[in-house]
Order: structure tokens, then sequence, then C-alpha cells
């Protein structure tokens, strides 16, 4: 378990853990937040490829749009600093679907939820704790291991997170992406998203943009910039070495024990039952 500083690094809000950078006022006026019709939501849990699609999205268009931090990231005052950027506005969130301001369902608001094999996700999160001073201190994978089954991390349970978000996915105004099919063939995945947005890019220039978003192009650009925190989905860091770590599909398989393999899977099967996945 974390120790009593480190405990300080996090709060509960609803049942879900949230870092002491989400603060509870913020989290608690959600509700009355002003969505715009023409907002994009950039929907994910944690560690599952969010730096990937924005990274992406901000470079399919080209009228100026302002990618923020995430909408649950800060003080009150955030509300107020999203209500007077005058460009369209790019919200990444990982916000469960039920804490979503009511307003971006009301209006419709365009949301992409990207989605990534919960085994990496986890992996890759769990070095995101170890790496991350403004996360609490996790020894070992075996730690990390339970209490990411249990919920105990950072925007709670992944399979709640999934499943809330699972259960809209068939509304027009959600799209649906997994970072997988995004390894397996960007191209297809990027001509999903215009189409999505209804944004007109020929197949020339959607070629290369997914050069321009391989793992080693992104890592490099990354090195050479500063990330300033508040417009970046980087909120909880600002040395990016530790977003782009290894970009790889099946990581999963280096930390798994056979044993814990069989407890996970126990577990996805028994929450994913009523699941499409
Ligand atoms: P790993 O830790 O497994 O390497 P998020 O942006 O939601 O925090 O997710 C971070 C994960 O996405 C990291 O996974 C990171 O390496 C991976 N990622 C970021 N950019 C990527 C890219 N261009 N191609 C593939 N994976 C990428």
């Amino acid at each position: 378990m974390f120790n009593s500083s480190e405990a300080e690094l996090l709060h509960t809000f609803k049942g879900i853990p949230f870092t002491t950078r989400s603060s509870p006022e913020l989290l608690k006026s959600l509700d009355t937040f002003d969505a715009r019709e023409d907002d994009v939501l950039l929907v994910s849990y944690p560690k599952s490829g969010t730096h990937w699609l924005a990274g992406i999205i901000t470079k399919l268009y080209k009228t100026q749009v302002t990618i923020t931090s995430p909408i649950e990231f800060g003080d009150i005052s955030k509300l107020e600093e999203l209500n007077r950027l005058s460009s369209k506005r790019i919200i990444p969130t990982h916000l469960d679907y039920n804490m979503l301001p009511p307003n971006f369902k009301n209006k419709k608001c365009k949301m992409i939820y990207i989605s990534r094999n919960p085994k990496d996700t986890a992996v890759s999160m769990f070095h995101y704790y170890r790496d991350n001073p403004n996360l609490p201190t996790v020894d070992t994978w075996t730690a990390f291991f339970d209490l990411f089954l249990k919920g105990n991390v950072v925007c709670g349970s992944w399979f709640d997170h999934f499943l809330s978000w699972e259960e809209h996915e068939d509304e027009k105004n959600i799209l649906f992406l997994f970072y997988e099919d995004m390894k397996k063939d960007l191209p297809k995945v990027v001509k999903e998203i215009t189409l999505f947005l209804s944004l007109n890019i020929s197949d020339n220039d959607i070629q290369d943009i997914c050069k321009k978003s391989s793992f080693s192009e992104m890592k490099n650009d990354t090195e050479k910039e500063n990330c300033d925190t508040s417009h970046t989905v980087c909120a909880l860091t600002s040395n990016k070495k530790l977003i782009f770590r290894k970009g790889a599909v099946g990581d999963w398989k280096n930390y798994f024990t056979p044993k814990q393999n069989i407890r996970f899977q126990e577990i996805f099967n028994e929450k994913m039952k009523l699941s499409k996945m």
C-alpha cells in the first residue's frame, strides 16, 4: 500500500481515485460545464494511446484548434479558462461516461474513445506510476498488478471505465477506436477519424500524417519541445519521456506470470461477460 505522504497524492471522488491535481471543487463543478457543439472529446482510460491520438487529430485540422489539458485536471478556475478559449476545443478526458459533464451529451458533441488491451495498459501504467513523482510509488509489478485489478489506481477500474463507455458505442456522436488497430493499419483508422470528424483530407495527406505520427517520430519531436502542462494531455508530467516508452503490442507477456494471466483472464471474463469485446 502507499505511505501517508503518497496517499496525499490521491483522493477519491464518487468512488474513483483521482490525483490531487484534479481538485474536488473542480470535479464537483464539472456538471455545470458549458460545452460547445463543435467541441471534440478525446476519451481514454490512462495509457491507452491518448497522446498518439491527440497528435494525429491536431495534424488533421487545417483551421486553428486548441488541444487543452484534460477537463478534470486543475482547480476550480479550469472551467473559466476553457470558456475563454475562442478557437475550436479538442478536450481530452479520462472521465467515466457517468461523470462526463451532461452538456457534452445533450449537445451531442463528437467523442472519440480509444481503448487498449487492458494487460498492456496495466504494464504501461505500472511504468508511469514507477517513474512519475506525481503518482504514488509502487515497488513491484506484483503490487501494481493487484492494485490495477482492484481498480485502486488513478481513474479507477479499467473494466468499469470501458463498460461505461461501451454502453454508448452505437451513438452516432461516439467513435470507438482500438490502439491495436492503429498499430496494425494506421491509415485505415485515420481515414475513419476524418470521416467521423467530417474532415476532407486526401489519402496522400493521410499517409504523410501517419508517417509523422509513428512512435519514433513522435518520441523525437517531444524530446525537442517543451511540454506546457496546461495545454497538453501530459498534465501529470512535464517529462514526455515518460509517455513515449515502448509503444508496443503484447509487452504484457514480459511481465505477467502464468498465474497472473489466469487470474486476469478470470476477472476479465466475469466483468466483461456482457461486453461485445
Ligand atoms: P507504453 O507505455 O506501452 O509504451 P497515453 O498517451 O494514453 O498516456 O498512452 C501512452 C502509451 O501510448 C505508451 O505506451 C506510449 O508509448 C504509447 N504511444 C504513444 N505514442 C505512440 C505512437 N505514436 N505509436 C504507438 N504507441 C504510442
